[in-house]
């Protein structure tokens, strides 16, 4: 199958853009983001597009990203740390080289804080990312073809590791 070498989950904050392009560095290949790609598309930032059009307007664009740049991009692809909700969007990496990159709650608590630029972290981020994680850690682990745990860990260990894995 064509596409990414291979493409990052996981949840936000795990470092999947500072990993992504220190993995791309390595291999020799190029590093896209669909995070990025879905703010130079629309014009307005993510948070924007969660207040202005909702969380399920917002996954559908997601999705029609992902399948651009699965269609488009052959080096490290890193995806939104929401985008495997949306079981189109599981079903376009089937068959695909997915690395998760992993953190528990209390590293995701530690690494984001409060953060009013990331909609699902505005209020309370403690009890956010216990959901959060516990309704998204048996996506990602049904997706991925590698795990590689972050918590304790640089970039450069991490991305030591995700080398290792693929
Ligand atoms: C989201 C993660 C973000 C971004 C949006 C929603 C999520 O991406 O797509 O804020 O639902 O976890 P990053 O994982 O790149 O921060």
């Amino acid at each position: 199958m064509s596409g990414p070498l291979v493409v990052l989950v996981g949840p936000m904050g795990v470092g999947k853009s500072t990993v992504g392009r220190l993995l791309a560095e390595r291999l020799g290949v190029g590093y896209r983001d669909t995070d990025e790609d879905i703010v130079a598309g629309q014009g307005r930032s993510i948070a924007e597009i969660f207040v202005d059009e909702g969380e399920e307007t917002f996954r559908a664009v997601e999705k029609r990203a992902v399948e651009r740049a699965l269609a488009e991009h052959t080096g490290v692809l890193a995806l939104g740390g929401g985008s495997v909700l949306d079981a189109g969007t599981r079903d376009l990496l089937t068959g695909r080289r997915v690395v998760y990159l992993s953190m528990d709650v209390d590293e995701a608590v530690k690494r984001t804080g409060l953060n009013a630029a990331r909609p699902l972290l505005a209020v309370n981020p403690r009890k956010q990312w216990r959901e959060l994680m516990e309704a998204r850690r048996h996506l990602y682990e049904g997706i991925a073809t590698a795990v590689v745990p972050t918590d304790g860990r640089t970039p450069e260990e991490v991305t030591r590791a995700a080398l290792d894995a693929l």
